[in-house]
């Protein structure tokens, strides 16, 4: 018999601060403030619902949140849906669990409550060091604030990071004058 492929959990986050005009994401602004609570419920329905068709006995070995911007939510919603997840499906020793962040929503509390969560891994949405090209792409951060994004990701003990960088980006090209 085949054996089966290791078992994988993606869980989507769908709102955003601002939408950026290139995104080809399921994301959208929150104009009317995030329905947290509710969401995570519902969440938890779907996974349950889906856990009952699901025949594999197998452990997660990865769990990816992404979005959107998970990193609007906070850890202590992290933290009750992964617990109430492993009650469903054990966690292997080593999963790796990633959570998206923009760095326009970092803050040294928010990355340590999601560190205190069981998240090990942070995927930064840099995009660009260059504000220019920052500003272009309509981010709500610049180039120091996702620089400091990292640096309190690593404050916080996060080991384990993704950062995302976009190139060819459309755009004068800027020469050095020699
Ligand atoms: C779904 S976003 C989540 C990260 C977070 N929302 C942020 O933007 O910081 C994941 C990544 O997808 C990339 N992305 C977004 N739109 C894209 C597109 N149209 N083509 C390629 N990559 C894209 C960006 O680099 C972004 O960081
Ligand atoms: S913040 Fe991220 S997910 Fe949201 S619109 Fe921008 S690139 Fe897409």
């Amino acid at each position: 018999m085949l054996e089966r492929p290791p078992l994988s959990l993606y869980i989507h986050v769908p709102w955003c601060v601002r939408k950026c005009p290139y995104c080809d994401f399921n994301s959208h602004e929150s104009k009317t403030g995030l329905p947290e609570k509710e969401y995570v419920e519902l969440l938890l329905d779907d996974f349950v619902r889906e856990k009952a068709r699901l025949n594999d006995d197998n452990q997660l070995v990865s769990i990816f949140i992404g979005g959107g911007t998970p990193s609007l939510f906070s850890g202590n919603s992290y933290s009750y849906l992964l617990s109430r997840i492993e009650e469903q499906i054990p966690f292997s020793r080593d999963i790796e669990i990633t959570l998206e962040a923009n760095p326009g929503t970092a803050d040294t509390e928010r990355f340590a409550a999601y560190h205190d969560a069981g998240i090990n891994r942070l995927s930064i949405g840099i995009q660009s060091f260059d504000d220019r090209c920052l500003d272009r792409l309509g981010r709500i951060h610049n180039s120091d604030e996702a620089l400091s994004a990292i640096e309190i990701a690593k404050q916080v003990g996060f080991e384990n990071f993704n950062l995302d960088l976009m190139h060819g980006l459309p755009g004068p090209i800027i020469r050095a004058t020699l």
